[in-house]
């Protein structure tokens, strides 16, 4: 079985040179055989934190970037951009650039493409609202996410986290991680066939120190995307270290 991985989704906070102290906190501490790590620092961090992981086992990703590789779209960041930074990985469809950007799985699906092409792996995330859980919604919805937001063929990186539990300080029960993972890999296999076995999928949502250990340890998870623990040097070991 393949490592399990866990990517450190930092969202819009701090300055380079927070990032610098936070980064300094974490190499050269994470063992040669740990599990694969990720941070994804803000765009305006990139550059700094590619030269302080230089030699070190920390993979770099970014936050999101433009679906097309170069032109008039002020303000955005393409991925051949961020590929040239050293980056590798991309979080892409994350339910706060969906929600406060309007992104819709079609874009999604087509910044993937692009990141695929500029030589990125995508994390392309899914997750349901409160409501569309309560009402038993949370299946079709996650269906739907999968078959607009991912490429034919695609064989990165899912991660499923429920809106609900994000930031919300209590993550989905192992129960309710349990069933959305069985469903999301058989939606997998429906969609693409045998290319659906390759896709790791992660959970995030509210993962911290404590229950990290209980949530790496459910069938299917492969791992997890980290929001707010990331931002701990020793909270994000301790994650990274609970994981196999
Ligand atoms: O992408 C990670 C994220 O949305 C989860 O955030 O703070 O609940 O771990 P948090």
């Amino acid at each position: 079985m393949s490592r399990q991985m866990i990517v450190g989704n930092w969202k819009m906070n701090g300055t380079c040179q927070a990032a610098q102290a936070l980064v300094a906190g974490l190499v050269g501490r994470l063992p040669q055989d740990s599990a694969e790590v990720v941070i994804c620092p803000p765009f305006t961090q990139l550059a700094s934190v590619a030269d302080q992981l230089v030699g070190s086992f920390i993979g770099l990703g970014a936050q999101d970037c433009h679906q097309a590789a170069s032109g008039a779209y002020t303000g955005d960041i393409s991925a051949p951009m961020l590929a040239d930074l050293g980056v590798s990985h991309v979080i892409l469809g994350h339910s706060e650039r969906r929600q406060g950007h309007a992104e819709l799985d079609e874009t999604v699906r087509e910044k993937a493409v692009a990141a695929i092409h500029a030589g990125l792996t995508p994390i392309i995330c899914v997750g349901e609202t409160a409501e569309q859980r309560d009402a038993n919604q949370h299946e079709d919805v996650l269906g739907w996410q999968i078959e607009g937001s991912l490429p034919a063929g695609f064989s990165g990186v899912l991660a499923y986290e429920p809106i609900w539990a994000i930031g919300a300080g209590r993550a989905a029960t192992e129960e309710q991680i349990a069933q959305t993972m069985a469903f999301l890999r058989a939606e997998l296999l429906r969609q693409f066939g045998e290319a659906g076995k390759a896709v790791k999928i992660l959970y995030g949502g509210s993962v911290n120190a404590g229950n990290a250990p209980s949530i790496l340890s459910i069938p299917e998870v492969a791992g997890a995307l980290v929001g707010g623990a990331s931002l701990d040097a020793d909270a994000f070991l301790s994650i990274v270290g609970a994981a196999s």
